[in-house]
């Protein structure tokens, strides 16, 4: 399966992705990768691993609208068939969200639909959550709102701050991701409507 991958900074879930695909354990294949960060680590490991590496800055563009058609036209380019934002931390365009229905995807790292948009491993604290973790849905129109394909859970334990709780998800992230897609490569997964179907059948 044909992957791009939207991401923003560090890159470590895209590095999973490099790394199973390295390794022969998901089918698939990253035809590029996009970023609102021209220093975005993921880039360098993008361009490491010999793939396009593309930043467009939202500073350069006049309106938000453009720099939506502009991103989109660049992933249409590589020909993907499931784009992933995996730590994309910008809003993406309505009119892109719904052209990509049920063929894009996000990692939240939250139990959604706890703990939606910024600094989730702050607010789960605040909250005083004794469980948290990360989720991958389906990207819709609301934000960190799309249908939930699979979630993983890691205990909040006593004297966790938001670094060792972030580090804990993270760490269960990537298995989650990869899971994920290698449900999708093998084309096990679809979106019908509002719905996850899994063999079929409503998950
Ligand atoms: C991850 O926690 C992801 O869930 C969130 O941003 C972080 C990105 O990490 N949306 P990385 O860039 O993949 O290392």
């Amino acid at each position: 399966m044909r992957l791009a991958v939207l991401a923003s900074g560090r890159g470590s879930n895209l590095q999973a992705i490099l790394d199973a695909i390295g390794d022969g354990i998901l089918d698939a294949g990253v035809v590029g990768v996009f970023s609102d960060r021209p220093k975005a680590q993921a880039l360098e490991r993008a361009r490491a691993a010999g793939i396009p590496a593309i930043a467009l800055r939202p500073a350069d563009f006049d309106t938000r609208d453009a720099y939506d058609a502009a991103l989109f036209d660049a992933i249409a380019r590589v020909q993907p068939e499931l784009v992933v934002c995996a730590g994309y931390m910008r809003l993406l365009g309505a009119a892109q969200v719904e052209a990509w229905h049920g063929r894009m995807i996000n990692i939240h790292p939250s139990l959604l639909p706890l703990f939606k948009g910024l600094r989730t491993h702050e607010q789960a604290l605040a909250a005083g959550a004794l469980q948290h973790g990360a989720s991958v849905h389906f990207v819709t129109a609301e934000l960190d709102g799309g249908p939930v394909i699979a979630q993983a859970r890691v205990a909040v334990l006593p004297g966790d701050d938001a670094a060792s709780l972030a580090a804990r998800v993270l760490d269960r992230e990537h298995p989650l991701l990869l899971a994920t897609l290698q449900l999708l490569a093998a084309r096990r997964l679809r979106l019908d409507g509002a719905s996850v179907e899994f063999d079929g059948r409503p998950l």
